[in-house]
């Protein structure tokens, strides 16, 4: 046995007497060598950074329960982390993943092990590089089954699959990001959709095998995995002529949702049941860009695989019909109707008092462009965005939990603000391109909290720049959604539209277009935890902050010191 399988053996047993293991769970352990894997897509050769040599990449099935082991090593020429999209983490902080938030990266030619545990979720989530654009070709399905003794709260599926959305460059997505970032402007466009890595049919292709295809038996119920891991796009989802089942979203339970339209932001995760019940034939899926950023060029392209009915004679499938792009009513119609399944096993109630009670505005802004540059953002300036006028800079020497844990001054300050900062007409188009609104100061700035404290946050788009819909992804808990609506958030009215009874839980969430949305949440859970936007255009300009959560002084709400072979910077 090698040092390093002794090592992790040690490590496994540590980890398993701390967390509440039972004679069900099992460990799924695997390795992830990531390095340049070269695909033809849209009739090019492009090298792509990719894990196990595939695209997306492998997807990790386990239980709830079960401990994931991963072995990751990174044979590529970039810096790396995975991010473990959803999982909680209890106890396993150092796994999380964002870069120089709770870890520095993996170089290239090192490795590291991600351990930890799947308890008290159920559903469909996912991984992904947390590195500059690196999860464009970096993600893959992470399917969590219930135990072996409990059942799905809905029939049982025939089979399962799962259906990863993505987004395809013609370039390396990295050089496009880093161009952008230097010129200070707005990245280029992607050139098409995938599903499960392929645009699909509808575009031209030198390969054969170029599209997905899903071979159904006629009167049988499937359960679809969707996921959408696109880096800047919320898309609309149909399968031509059939109806859809919502039962799951974000690995939380839902009430059944009958729907022929799904709605999915980058981040989020729908599981839905469908029946093979239409007349035997070919029927594409389809995935269509939800584009709410008013006059802002966006890709309009239409991604699709195929549902093949078994002894299917017709050769040409049916395309379903696509909501227009800017159909923010459907969009909002299927993202405020979903209420949780409050008989699920990990349902839990929705805390009653609020200590911790934030307004927080979200949107575009410009930072200042130095003066021996010519920048390409708007007024000649830099791109930036910001969440209470604070502008998300990560740091570059030592990751937030790590400046957390060591006590390092310098790294990070806790004065992000409860509240915006200057109070305006936060929805007005009118004010999208006032100059005294729209500069964001860079910082490091997070918010702390005690332990076990309830959080609500008041999301408030703005109008600066644009209004668009944010997908604000929460790392490490999953919150409630109280409400939603447009325009800016009144208290005296909007809190009367709470739903405490039966919210859903999520942990990413679109925030309407010129509008708002209320979460909640238990910050049960010591660490700091990353909240971002995950659009990969807005994060690196700054959408995000952190909770920086204290411990609960028991040894299960203590931050653990990080485990041995941790990458340093
Ligand atoms: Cu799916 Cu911070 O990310």
């Amino acid at each position: 046995m090698g040092s390093s399988s002794v090592f992790a053996v040690g490590f496994i047993l540590a980890f398993l007497s701390l967390s509440c293991w039972t004679a069900s769970a099992d460990i799924v352990e695997t390795s992830f060598v990531v390095k340049n894997l070269t695909v033809n897509r849209l009739c090019q050769n492009q090298v792509i950074t990719a894990v196990n040599g595939s695209l997306p990449g492998p997807t990790l099935r386990a239980k709830e329960g079960d401990t994931i082991i991963v072995h990751v090593f990174n044979k590529s020429p970039y810096n790396l982390t995975i991010h473990w999209h959803g999982v909680f983490q209890r106890l396993t902080q150092w796994a999380d993943g964002p870069e120089f938030i709770t870890q520095c990266p993996i170089r290239p030619g090192g490795n590291y092990t991600y351990m930890f545990n799947l308890t008290g979720q159920v559903g469909t989530l996912w991984w992904h590089a947390h590195v500059q654009w690196l999860r464009a070709t970096v993600y893959g399905a992470l399917v969590i089954r219930p135990r072996d003794d409990q059942k799905y709260p809905f029939v049982k599926p025939y089979r399962e699959d799962t259906i990863l959305l993505g987004e395809w460059w013609n370039a390396n997505p990295i050089d496009v990001e880093s161009t952008a970032l230097a010129s200070g402007g707005v990245p280029v466009n992607s050139d098409a959709y995938t599903i499960n890595g392929w645009p699909g049919d509808l575009f031209n292709s030198c390969v054969s095998k170029n599209t997905y295809k899903l071979d159904v038996v006629p009167g049988k119920t499937y359960l679809l995995r969707i996921i959408n891991a696109a880096l800047n796009n919320q898309f609309f989802f149909k399968i031509a002529n059939h109806n859809l089942t919502v039962v799951g979203a974000d690995a939380a339970y839902t009430n059944p949702f009958q729907t022929d339209v799904l709605v999915l932001g980058p981040g989020q995760t729908n599981d839905v049941l469908f029946t093979a019940n239409q007349s035997p034939g070919l029927y594409y899926m389809a995935a269509t860009p939800y584009a709410s950023a008013a006059g802002v060029p966006f890709n309009g392209n239409t991604t699709t695989g195929i549902i093949a009915y078994q002894n299917a004679k017709q050769t040409t499938p049916i395309l379903p019909v696509m909501p227009a792009f800017n159909d923010t009513p459907t969009a909002f119609a299927f993202s405020s109707n979903l209420t949780a399944l409050v008989t699920s096993p990990f349902w839990s109630p929705v805390p009653r008092t609020v200590d911790e009670d934030m307004l927080i505005t979200i949107g575009l802004g410009i930072s200042a462009c130095s003066s021996n540059q010519n920048c390409s953002g708007i007024f000649g300036q830099r791109m930036s965005a910001s969440m209470n006028n604070h502008s998300f800079v990560l740091p570059s020497r030592v990751s937030l939990l790590e400046a957390v844990f060591r006590n390092i001054s310098g790294v990070y300050t806790t004065d992000f603000p409860d509240t915006p900062p200057l109070i305006f007409d936060y929805t007005n188009v009118n004010n999208s391109f006032n100059q005294s609104l729209l500069f964001t100061p860079k910082l490091t700035s997070v918010k702390r909290v005690k332990f076990n404290a309830t959080v609500q946050v008041v999301f408030q788009n703005t109008a600066l720049i644009g209004i668009e819909n944010h997908p604000m992804h929460l790392h490490g808990f999953n919150f409630y959604v109280l409400a939603q609506g447009f325009g800016n958030y009144n208290p005296a009215t909007d809190t009367q539209k709470f739903n405490l009874v039966n919210p859903q839980e999520r942990n990413t969430l679109g925030v309407p277009v010129g509008g708002w949305a209320v979460i909640r949440f238990r910050a049960n859970n010591p660490g700091v935890w990353f909240l971002h936007c995950h659009l990969d255009v807005h994060l690196p300009w700054g959408l995000g902050t952190a909770f920086l959560v204290d411990n609960g002084g028991t040894p299960e709400s203590t931050l653990p010191p990080p485990p041995t072979g941790f990458p340093q910077c």
